[in-house]
């Protein structure tokens, strides 16, 4: 727990190919439903320990609340990165030569790995997101599988590109069967100015074999 508060914060995202105004205005709110309730768990929380410990009769309640901290501030922080990594005239790929298709083909050995192994992840059933991320000790990128918001996150890794694949990111504009027109829609919007600022190069504190 923390004895700050967090502030939704804006984003204009208006006018995106293929994701809907509509669409966008809702899931901001859901968005801001997160911080809102991790500012909620986090006061709740605190009052178990202004007497300066945790009584055992406290401990379930103590817990329950504990234990859902980790679905509201992934919920929170997730989304944050996703708003941050779409635009208006976005484009489907990086430029040639720049920063995120030499990463991939590093760690992937091709852009188009990279791609089909991210899209596919996107594809795969169930509720979460596809997420990029660097080993922020050997530069490496890997994709993996988040299930709802919270499963599967990989401690210390920096998140390069982040994908809501949970049906509300696409329910009003596509059917559920659908979500690879949502991906394709998603990847006409992504920032790669803003995926390529989250990069790191030149780290080398874990060493890998080729
Ligand atoms: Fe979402």
């Amino acid at each position: 727990m923390s004895l700050k508060s967090y502030t939704a914060r804006q984003f204009n995202l208006s006018g995106l190919n293929g994701i809907s105004d509509q669409t966008l205005e809702m899931h901001f709110k859901l968005y801001e439903g997160y911080v809102k309730e991790t500012n909620n768990l986090t006061e709740r929380i605190g009052k178990f320990l202004e007497d300066g410990k945790v009584d055992q009769e406290e401990m379930p309640a103590y817990s329950e609340l504990t234990r859902r901290l980790g679905f509201e501030y992934n919920g929170m922080v997730l989304h944050e990165y996703y708003f941050d990594n779409m635009k208006q005239g976005g484009s489907v790929d990086p430029e040639q030569g720049s920063k995120f298709i030499e990463a991939a083909k590093e760690s992937f050995g091709s852009y188009e790995i990279w791609k089909a192994d991210f899209v596919g992840i996107g594809k795969m059933r169930g509720v979460g997101w596809a997420m990029c991320y660097q080993d922020p000790n050997n530069g490496n990128l890997s994709n993996h599988w988040i299930t709802l918001h919270q499963v599967g996150n990989v401690a210390g890794f920096t998140p390069i590109l982040v994908m809501d694949v949970w049906e509300h990111a696409y329910l009003l504009d596509y059917k559920p069967a659908e979500r690879p027109k949502y991906i394709e829609a998603f990847f006409s919007n992504i920032d790669w100015q803003a995926v390529e600022a989250r990069l790191k190069t030149g780290t080398s504190a874990r060493p890998m074999t080729a």
